[in-house]
């Protein structure tokens, strides 16, 4: 099937074990229909020589920045403008570095600065490499730039070692490349992957009155949920923002509705979900009890030794309402974990009937609770995906962009969204 017909795609094959993977995934774009332009940092040569995927791709490969020959033919800034898409499979560390610093030290480095095409890196390194702060900032500025990360994997890695750092396989990430190019969570020309589309979400932590002074809650800021309502209007969606008590600003084209408690969280989410809408997500960290009998009077404090005895009954579970309402959003939860994080949030995926767990370990201070920062593991009934550390900010962008993946939503016909070509763009 010619699925990827007429589009064009640059591949980049950077100095790794997996370029040999490289090789495949060229092959097979190919047979999906796609115009295959291969470009090679001088340490992927070292790898998989230029030869086979010249004669796997039907082209001359690309090598030089300063090739006078090769420039004649197709100048670097008309091979940035060229691609519809630029897949960088395997991306190393170094490559990765250079991206993100800006570089323009090599052919490849070059055509991305210089595409306004979708970027994407498949990374592939040593696992110790991949879970190093400099790595993880490295991502985390590419995130942030609208670079796409597909992978890596996990598993045994060529150099004996054990854990996260594998480049995706070719199927998997031929499956990106068509979402990317011409299916569900592709990005329109005003980079707008869920123009049309309802989304809502809750933020912030609840409050659970006690007495008329007095309450229970907990350290949410509503950074977290804030930012991906900010993500989710900038991807073109309708967003109905739930907040608990929060001291943050409303982002731009977001509807906001202030609550207190988790009864009346759960009375906006249906109220807001009441119509249909496409995806929901609870960021809200729901007190999960209640005082059974909030008192009418200011508690007094008693003289002696007595102490005080609260009565909690268990609050509604908002998502779990949502998830198992009829008609369904896409339905998202957090958890919120102190240890064990992917077997605490495999079970509420699983209890809670929900599509997507997004677990963060919230017993760090430099992460969860009123941080700037996150790091999370998404959880979903396919596998885990850990995620490097990174800015609020950044998580809530990436997330919107796997949640509309997941979702198989594609920008619905007459919102601006909808007109999906070869002029795909970068985001931001
Ligand atoms: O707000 P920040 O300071 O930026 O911090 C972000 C965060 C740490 C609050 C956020 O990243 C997070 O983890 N949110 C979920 C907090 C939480 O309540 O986790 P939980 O594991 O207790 O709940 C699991 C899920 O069920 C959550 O989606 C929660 O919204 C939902 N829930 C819980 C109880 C309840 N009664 N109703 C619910 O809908």
């Amino acid at each position: 099937m010619q699925l990827l017909q007429p589009k064009r795609v640059l591949l980049g094959v950077t100095g790794g074990i997996a370029a040999y993977k490289a090789c495949e995934l060229c092959r097979r774009l190919l047979d999906l229909g796609a115009e295959v332009q291969v470009v090679m940092t001088p340490a992927g040569t070292r790898f998989v020589t230029p030869l086979t995927l010249q004669a796997l791709s039907g082209r001359p490969v690309r090598t030089d920045l300063l090739d006078p020959s090769a420039e004649a033919a197709m100048g670097h800034i008309e091979l940035a403008r060229w691609a519809d898409l630029i897949l960088v499979a395997p991306a190393s560390a170094d490559f990765l570095a250079r991206l993100a610093a800006g570089n323009a030290d090599d052919l490849l480095t070059t055509a991305c600065l210089a595409s306004d095409a979708p970027i994407a890196v498949a990374p592939a390194m040593n696992q110790a490499m991949w879970r190093s702060p400099a790595t993880r900032r490295n991502v985390a500025t590419l995130i942030g730039d609208g670079v796409q990360i597909w992978g890596p994997g996990s598993g045994s890695q060529a150099c004996g070692d054990e854990g996260p750092g594998r480049m995706l396989e070719p199927e998997a990430l031929l499956a990106h490349v068509q979402t990317a190019l011409t299916g569900a969570g592709a990005r329109s020309a005003t980079g707008r992957s869920l123009a049309g589309r309802h989304v809502v979400i809750t933020a912030g932590p609840t409050r659970e009155p006690l007495d008329p002074v007095r309450y229970l809650s907990n350290h949410s800021s509503g950074k977290q949920g804030f930012a991906l309502a900010a993500a989710a209007a900038e991807a073109g969606a309708r967003v109905s923002l739930i907040a608990g008590p929060v001291d943050l600003p409303t982002p731009g084209n977001v509807d906001r509705i202030d609550v207190l408690t988790a009864r009346d969280m759960l009375t906006a989410a249906e109220h807001c979900c009441r119509n249909g809408a496409d995806v929901f997500i609870g960021v809200a960290a729901v007190a999960d009890y209640r005082p059974a009998t909030p008192a009418e009077q200011k508690i007094k404090k008693a003289h002696g030794d007595t102490g005080l005895t609260l009565t909690l009954v268990e609050n509604p579970d908002i998502v779990a309402t949502i998830a198992g309402g009829v008609p369904r959003p896409f339905t998202v939860a957090f958890a919120a974990e102190t240890e064990q994080l992917v077997a605490h949030a495999r079970s509420k995926l699983e209890r809670k009937q929900v599509d997507m767990v997004v677990a963060n370990d919230v017993s760090r201070k430099d992460i969860g609770f009123g941080s700037d920062d996150n790091v999370v593991t998404l959880v979903t009934a396919e596998g885990d995906e850990e995620l490097p550390a990174m800015p609020k900010v950044a998580l809530a962008r990436l997330l919107i962009e796997r949640i509309a993946s997941r979702a198989g939503l594609s920008p619905t016909a007459g919102s601006k969204g909808h007109d999906v070509t070869s002029a795909m763009d970068k985001s931001n």
